[in-house]
């Protein structure tokens, strides 16, 4: 195994799009960042300086760190932030994963330009379980404001208004020409004819579900998450944030130049966002005067498509890659998803948004978690969230006001080391439009499985899929309905479990689980690093 290593320097950059320029925090100057490449097995050392006015923390995202959440990234979870003129080295030992994942600032809405993606090989001498390549190109899906994304968040929630909508999607940070000032920034990707090319696709946006497609072109999705799936041919994904998504495409048609299209999934009556961004797929030879055409992309409220879509993932479950799903289950968590408006007395109209699991809004604390409970340090986290709702109700039709109120708390839920967990995500009466993408650090989980509506402990589970069910780190929970994952807790540590929309997460969309060492010390969380940043 190699060690291979990256410095990331953190600094102020004038990025100019549609129309205008303003400076944005970058890695290296660069935006979208730099994409890491490793082969599974290799050591990653980043280290990351921040020359930037803004305290950092630095995400990879789907990475598992076995017993090493030190090098996880969630700001006040695994570690302080990283303040400005200092730096930290992430130390991260990629064992049993290949495939694409992404990392990200992971601390106030800085991900907004702080991202990129990360490429984990197979071992020298695998090959990939599809027929191999030619060559791959990434795909990073993002968002784009024209004001300042701190400011304006600050703002909104003076005035206690959800934050504003970005002005523009992008694919690998650029819009595309239907985008004003855009056609400079525009990404092509020069294909050869007759050929296999590999697409990892990232959705890297901030509160953007997505939907992908491309002109004349299908598309065999084969791995999601950095997990191989059985593959299967379709004309659009869908793919909600903190989601990763591989895909083959046959350049087998007219040589010609074809627009790759993305644009927001709203399971809304009257979709508000339907911005589409293109990046141009170009046939070597072809003239840039030929007009592309445009990819016919579900509609943004074709939820019938999404669920359709989600039936058809599924885990390869061969010899090589088993799907170990966890038959017998120790623990069973129902945790509802809840939003809603709170008094909020020092706010301008009275009122703020707040989000809720099982009824309680996450309170962020001023230490790292992890470190207060690897040094035992009390009064800064309790073990007490509720293994269910403190009381049932009709979740998916009560009236809205059922689900709105909440307490606050640093609350985390104890989970022994190697039990068996089940958590069922319920979605309640919501204030917004959006399905939750939920995303669990340190752990792959299986989705077994999901439905419209409230779940139902007598029959539900009598459904699920225990046989081939896709592995990820991000699950949509649909509007008005629920998702069942399951994991085996194997990786002790603080794990943080939120909703990939940064607007649910600001608003408190999270909690954390506490999952204690095992037996041998091989089954405990290592030592911190020396230079890990104090608060
Ligand atoms: Cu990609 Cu906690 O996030």
């Amino acid at each position: 195994a190699a060690l291979k290593k990256y410095q990331f320097d953190v600094q102020v950059k004038n990025v100019s799009r549609l129309c205008n320029a303003k400076p944005i925090v970058t890695v290296n100057g660069m935006f979208p960042g730099p994409t890491i490449y490793v082969r599974e097995g290799d050591r990653l050392q980043i280290n990351v300086t921040n020359y930037a006015q803004y305290n950092m923390s630095i995400h990879w995202h789907g990475l598992k760190q076995f017993r090493n959440g030190w090098a996880d990234g969630p700001a006040y979870i695994t570690q302080c932030p990283i303040q400005t003129g200092h730096n930290y080295v992430y130390d991260i030992h990629v064992k049993g994963q290949r495939g694409t994942l992404w990392w990200h600032a992971h601390i106030l809405w800085l991900r907004a330009t702080v991202y990129g993606a990360i490429v984990i090989m197979p071992k020298e001498g695998t090959p990939f379980p599809f027929p191999q390549p030619f060559q791959e190109a990434n795909l990073v899906l993002g968002e784009w404001w024209n004001k300042d994304v701190e400011t304006s968040v600050n703002q909104a929630n003076k005035l206690g208004l959800p934050p504003p909508m970005s002005d523009a999607h992008t694919i690998n940070g650029k819009p595309g020409p239907l985008f004003p000032c855009s056609e400079k920034h525009t990404y092509a990707l020069e294909v050869m004819p007759g050929k296999t090319y590999l697409l990892r696709i990232v959705n890297a946006a901030l509160n953007d579900d997505l939907f992908f497609a491309i002109a004349g072109h299908n598309m065999t999705v084969v791995e999601i998450d950095a997990v191989y799936t059985k593959p299967f041919t379709t004309q659009a994904l869908q793919i909600a944030p903190g989601q990763t998504t591989n895909v083959l495409v046959r350049t087998d048609r007219i040589p010609g130049r074809y627009f790759m299209a993305v644009r927001p999934f709203m399971d809304a009556p009257v979709p508000v966002d339907n911005k589409t961004a293109t990046a141009i797929l170009q046939y070597k030879g072809i003239p840039d005067t030929v007009i592309p055409i445009l990819p016919q992309l579900p509609a943004p409220n074709d939820t019938n498509f999404a669920l359709d879509y989600n039936q058809k993932l599924r885990s390869l479950n061969n010899r090589q890659f088993p799907a170990n799903v966890p038959k017998e289950i120790d623990r069973n968590l129902f945790v509802t998803i809840g939003l809603g408006i709170n008094s909020c007395p020092s706010c301008q109209n009275g009122t703020q948004f707040t989000a809720s699991l099982n009824n309680i809004t996450f309170v962020m604390p001023r230490i790292g978690l992890l470190q207060a409970h690897y040094f035992n340090t009390r009064g800064v986290f309790k073990t007490d969230f509720p293994d269910k709702p403190l009381k049932a109700f009709d979740y998916t039709n009560a009236p809205l006001t059922a689900n709105l109120g909440t307490s606050l708390g640093t609350r985390l839920s104890r989970i022994p080391f190697n039990s068996t967990v089940e958590i069922v995500l319920q979605d309640t009466n919501l204030l917004t439009v959006e399905s939750h993408p939920f995303h669990l650090h340190g752990y792959n989980f299986f989705v077994v499985g999901s439905g419209i509506g409230n779940f139902d402990p007598s029959t539900d589970p009598d459904r699920y899929n225990l046989v081939d069910p896709p592995e990820r780190n991000t699950v949509g929970v649909p509007t008005g309905g629920w998702t069942a994952i399951r994991f085996r807790a194997d990786n002790p540590g603080v794990w943080f479990m939120h909703c990939h929309l940064e607007v649910h997460t600001m608003w408190g969309l999270k909690m954390a689980f506490v999952v204690e060492n095992g037996k041998s010390p091989d089954q405990s969380v290592l030592p911190p690093p020396k230079d890990l940043p104090p608060c």
